[in-house]
């Protein structure tokens, strides 16, 4: 096994070995190399004043991508194979500032500063991907950083301008054929094993690796993006003695679409997986965009949210309703179960011990289904849901077939309104019968109160988001959030 974490900072690659793997990227830059442009506000991936660019060989291992990340969450070792890039990497030796500080400092895009690392780098991932942008992407590039001074309009007035700033006088903070290089170089089929004598990581590259580690080590838990895990360190204080990463297995990064059905790997995040699932779900395009913030979701994956099986995750209503089945690995064995039938209570699922989630399968969609999902929360950006619905019905000359209710926050688990759903099946699908379904969900779940949302509010506003289905399946356009927000 390899016992050394390399990446390159600044051009140069650095190697650490025998650390507690659970410290974050943050710790490591704060304390140990006294790089403080990074700042720490909430240490759980909410603020943004912690963002990082992480760039990686992309799947031709010949160009880099790039994806801003929270440093504050993520474990050091995650870097391993990878440039890193910080605030203090983006000026040129000569002290030119890149485009995106120079444009923050012509448009006053920062008062008492805490933010502006953060957004900086934010910004500079958005530079490296895009040669232009409208002000609705920046909105969103930025949803994960919380400025509570400048009301962010000169920030976006400073985003929209680094882009007319002349690339070809910029000097990039990396080279980037030196990096690709470096990183081709870096290339290991060993796992990865870092351990400070009593904590253990093991980073492997293959499934098959992957399927013995989690086998042999029962107690270690599943590191994939981290935005979950990476919590219950810094916020839990949990000491976690042994992580197994699945993000270095390249087979389990993949997304394929068959003739019935696409596949998810498990180590694919969810902005990788959205272009798919919005190509052949349009409609669940706003639920996505405002699931966390950009970084969390460059970090964190479709299975982990599954995995992880919060009664409030936002992506398993809209998945229980299109039709989702869990393929689960025990060592070279795997066995297929419906979405539904993986919970069985408060965070508690079907997996066993030595299994893990090796992909989802979401169906495809049918000619006359009409799916639709929405998040109730309550700021737009960045927030968990209160309630969030999911539905799918399959009309026929009027008549509602295979219907499809789901929700989150309202029960346990993620789950089914079966007496809503019997109450439509088979039904003419209108004002009438959607009503009494309405009326049915009130079988269905006996919601809590809690700091998201009433019991009543939940109670009702469910009913309210059904009829709204209702209205939209029947042709009453309601115009998205996402796109008019940023106007
Ligand atoms: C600031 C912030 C905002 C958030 N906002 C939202 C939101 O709006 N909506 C929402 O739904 N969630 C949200 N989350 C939660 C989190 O981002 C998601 O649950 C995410 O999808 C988790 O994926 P991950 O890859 O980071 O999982 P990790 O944190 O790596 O793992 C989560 C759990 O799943 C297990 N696991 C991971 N992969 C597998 C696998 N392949 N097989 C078996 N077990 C596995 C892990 O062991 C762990 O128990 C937010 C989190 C943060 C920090
Ligand atoms: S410190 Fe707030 S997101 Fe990391
Ligand atoms: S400039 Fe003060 S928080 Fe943004």
């Amino acid at each position: 096994m390899n016992e050394t974490i390399r990446f390159v900072l600044d051009g140069k690659v650095v190697s650490v070995d025998k650390i507690d793997p659970t410290r974050t990227v943050l710790q490591y830059l704060r304390e140990d190399l006294n790089r403080l442009g990074t700042k720490e506000g909430c240490a759980e991936g909410d603020c943004g004043a912690c963002t990082v660019v992480v760039a990686e060989l992309d799947e031709s291992r010949t160009h880099l991508r790039y994806r801003a990340i929270n440093s504050c969450i993520q474990f050091l070792p995650t870097l391993d194979r990878k440039a890193l890039i910080t605030v203090e990497s983006l000026a040129s030796k000569d002290g030119q500032l890149h485009p995106v500080q120079q444009a923050m400092v012509d448009f006053h895009g920062s008062q008492c500063g805490f933010c502006t690392p953060g957004i900086v780098m934010s910004l500079f991932a958005m530079y490296e991907k895009q040669e232009h942008a409208t002000r609705n992407e920046i909105n969103q590039v930025l949803a994960g950083n919380l400025c509570r001074c400048t009301g962010y309009r000169p920030i976006v007035d400073a985003a929209e301008k680094m882009f007319q700033l002349d690339r070809q006088k910029t000097s990039s903070p990396i080279n980037k054929l030196e990096t690709i290089t470096v990183l081709q170089n870096m290339e290991e089929h060993q796992t990865l094993h870092i351990s400070d004598g009593r904590k253990h990581y093991y980073s492997p590259s293959t499934a098959s690796e992957f399927a013995r580690l989690v086998e042999q080590y029962e107690d270690a838990h599943i590191l994939a993006g981290g935005t979950d895990v990476g919590l219950w360190v810094t916020k839990q204080y949990r000491d976690l003695n042994s992580l197994i990463y699945i993000g270095n297995v390249r087979e389990l990064s993949q997304i394929k679409i068959g003739s019935t059905h696409i596949e998810i790997g498990a180590a694919v995040t969810i902005n990788d997986a959205l272009p798919t699932l919005i190509r052949f779900y349009p409609n669940v395009e706003e639920l996505f965009l405002r699931f966390a913030s950009p970084p969390i979701r460059n970090a964190g994956t479709l299975a982990g949210n599954v995995a992880n099986g919060s009664p409030i995750g936002d992506s398993m209503p809209v998945l229980l309703v299109i039709g989702t089945t869990v393929v689960l690995r025990k060592g070279e064995t795997t066995r297929e179960i419906p979405l539904e039938d993986y919970y069985l209570d408060y965070m508690k699922t079907t997996a066993q011990a030595g299994e893990f989630i090796e992909c989802v399968r979401i169906a495809l969609p049918k000619e006359n289904q009409i799916v639709r999902t929405y998040k109730l929360s309550k700021r737009f950006d960045q927030d968990i849901s209160a309630v969030c619905g999911a539905y799918s019905v399959e009309l026929a000359a009027g008549q509602a077939e295979h219907v499809r209710v789901a929700y989150g926050g309202m029960a346990a688990i993620p789950k089914r309104a079966s007496s809503c759903e019997a109450a439509l099946e088979g039904r003419v699908w209108n004002a009438e019968h959607v009503q009494n379904a309405a009326a049915a969900l009130d079988e269905d779940y006996h919601p809590l109160s809690d700091m998201r949302a009433t019991a009543h509010y939940r109670s009702l506003s469910c009913k309210n988001l059904l009829q709204r289905f209702f209205l939209e399946s029947s042709g009453f356009q309601n115009e998205s959030n996402v796109y008019s927000y940023g106007r």
